[in-house]
């Protein structure tokens, strides 16, 4: 359950602090999945770094399973989003020294709730379901926009997360392959007891979701 109560940002600048969100309060149950659009620049990956204990929100509480990440030392966070938030961020921020297996693997090195044989096993697994059996040993840069963006998903599922948070997973892609990448998020969506936020740019895969949200202007409200 992910429960955001009145969350603010406003990013300080040498002009004085910039507001960028106001009172944006909203709870999704697991098995529930939003889709957020919005301009450029309207706060819409802010919104979800803060959602994903990657940045406090200015005033305002939120909590993933009753808890607030930002109540946390430094190392339990780092530790509650290991374990709780899957992030395909805009950019896909893969390793690009380390191969597809390698990156899917990556958020397990410092995780002990299974062996690594099983972890081993649920990253091929993972990387199956994406389409991904064989490229395991290319890298990044040997992989196709679609292909980085699948290997992304694979990487930030792998700790079967509570909370699944996608930015603009299809934003860089042609018809193609965001239709695949839509497909996957839809049927994760569909299979899995995950909260997932999805941020796009696209109608058509917002509307794949059943429950959309637009920020304009500071808010957040719901959309038809
Ligand atoms: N660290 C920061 N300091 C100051 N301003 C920031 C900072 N990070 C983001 N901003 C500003 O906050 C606003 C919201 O940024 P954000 O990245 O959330 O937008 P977005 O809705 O995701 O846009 P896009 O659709 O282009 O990805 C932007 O105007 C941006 O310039
Ligand atoms: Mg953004």
């Amino acid at each position: 359950m992910l429960v955001a109560e009145r969350i603010a940002k406003r990013y300080p600048t040498p002009q004085g602090p910039l507001p960028i969100l106001e009172d944006v309060s909203f709870s999704l149950a697991s098995g529930d999945a939003a889709a957020i659009m919005g301009p450029s620049g309207s706060g819409k990956s802010t919104l979800l770094y803060m959602l994903g204990a990657l940045e406090p929100p200015s005033s305002g509480t939120l909590t993933l399973n009753g808890t607030n990440p930002y109540t946390l030392s430094e190392t339990d966070a780092a530790a509650f989003r290991n374990r709780h938030v899957g992030f395909v961020f805009q950019d896909h921020c893969l390793l690009p020294q380390c191969s597809v297996l390698e990156n899917v693997l990556a958020p397990t090195l410092v995780a002990h709730d299974r062996t690594p044989a099983e972890y081993l096993d649920r990253a091929r697994t993972l990387l199956a379901q994406v389409g991904l059996e064989p490229r395991l040993t290319h890298r990044p840069s040997e992989l196709s926009g679609g292909e980085k963006q699948r290997a992304a998903i694979a990487r930030a599922l792998v700790r079967e997360p509570t909370l699944l948070l996608c930015d603009e997973p299809t934003g860089n892609l042609d018809q193609r392959n965001a239709e695949m990448v839509a497909e996957l998020l839809q049927s994760l969506h569909a299979s899995r007891r995950l909260v997932m936020v999805l941020v796009t740019h696209s109608a058509e895969l917002a509307g794949r979701f059943p429950r959309r949200w637009t920020i304009n202007g500071g808010r957040l409200s719901t959309s038809a």
